[in-house]
């Protein structure tokens, strides 16, 4: 078997530490999560970091902190709301699970977030990377907190040419930084292979000439830098067409469905809409019948107001907007609810609800 770490004798550990933690603590960012160690907020930041850029996550994440300031106020608060302070960030499962990790910790761990790694790992949506990140950011435990920026910084470092898209390779990279992490200061160094990635060893085009790290790195040293990670293309994203319809009642108010418990975008609320079958041409007869078939609703399609796209990780949504009316006997209930704009602040929409939101304000 290939040794995939075989560099890291190249590597003088203890200088590596050094030049990367120096560096660090001269140029960091200053950012919210980094005004203190409390567990509870590095935690909500690195959920909310996954899979967000940093700029878009601090807003977020201030306004969580000011709705949210403890355990016990995450703990106590209700669903709706905590959905609310999330809505636009997306991968919502990311704010359901860490809403009932929380209650567990309230519950079993008297508010105080556990600091080993087997309970917090047992935590519903507490993964490797973030009980790493919680353990050595907040309770300076030398534990790796590899995510794909890690893996990317040190497969340069180490020049290491394993697939960072197969899940198994984390573990490779993990076994480094258990090699490589400062036992001084191991907040420091996870962060500073973060800020590396963030700041210097960027996807394309990295600033080796910047970084305090060259003398180390192999990559840099065989030239390689730029060939670096190996990462294998993902399956392409599957289209799904969808019609939905903007009802307005008698008294200006708009027609809001909740999606179910379940499933991708679970929970929130939406204009009601129905998947439509790309491959035959569609048209309002056909869409009237499938609203009537999905949620026995008699609609009139009036208005096509045009289409919007909205791209997810593994699927993109192909949206035909449509202004429309219902039957004015149409109840309302937990799932269906006729609100005005200034009651829409009590409840949560993905951002596909507010392009369309926008579409229609536009034609109107
Ligand atoms: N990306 C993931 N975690 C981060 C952190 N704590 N600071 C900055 N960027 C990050």
């Amino acid at each position: 078997m290939v040794n995939e770490l075989k560099n890291i004798e190249k590597i003088s550990i203890e200088n590596f530490q050094d030049d990367l933690i120096s560096w660090f603590k001269a140029e960091q960012r200053e950012l919210p999560w980094r005004k203190d160690q409390d567990p509870y907020k590095v935690w909500v930041s690195e959920i909310m970091l996954q899979q967000t850029r940093v700029d878009t996550v601090i807003p977020y994440f201030n306004r969580f902190i000011e709705w949210f300031p403890t355990i016990k106020d995450l703990a106590d608060a209700n669903d709706e709301k905590v959905l609310k302070a999330w809505e636009g960030l997306g991968y919502y499962s990311r704010v359901r699970n860490l809403h009932s990790a929380v209650k567990e910790v309230n519950e079993k761990y008297g508010g105080q977030v556990p600091d080993t790694p087997k309970e917090i790992s047992n935590l519903k949506g507490v993964g490797p990377y973030t009980a790493g990140a919680i353990l050595s950011i907040a309770y300076g435990v030398p534990e790796p907190a590899v995510d794909g920026n890690v893996m990317r910084v040190l497969s340069r470092i180490l020049s290491i040419w394993e697939d960072i898209a197969k899940p198994s390779t984390r573990k490779v990279f993990e076994k480094a930084v258990r090699q490589l992490i400062s036992h001084d200061d191991p907040s420091a160094f996870n962060q500073a292979l973060m800020e590396l990635g963030a700041l210097i060893c960027t996807p394309t085009s990295p600033s080796c000439l910047l970084c305090p790290v060259r003398e180390h790195c192999q990559g840099f040293h065989e030239g390689v830098e730029s060939e670096l990670p190996i990462k294998t293309k993902k399956n392409a994203q599957k289209n799904v067409e969808l019609a939905a319809i903007i009802v307005k009642d008698e008294n200006g108010r708009l027609l809001i469905h909740k999606r179910p418990e379940t499933g991708l975008l679970a929970n929130l609320w939406e204009f009601p809409n129905v998947e439509i079958n790309q491959h035959f041409l569609m048209g309002k007869s056909q869409i009237t019948d499938l609203f009537k078939e999905s949620f026995d609703m008699n609609i009139m399609l009036e208005k096509s107001i045009g289409q919007i796209e909205h791209v997810f990780s593994h699927l993109i949504w192909n949206i035909r907007v449509y202004t429309g009316s219902i039957s004015s006997d149409f109840p309302e209930d937990n799932e269906w609810k006729f609100i005005t704009l200034t009651q829409m602040e009590d409840y949560a929409f993905p951002v596909s609800f507010q392009k369309m939101l926008k579409l229609y304000k536009d034609t109107i």
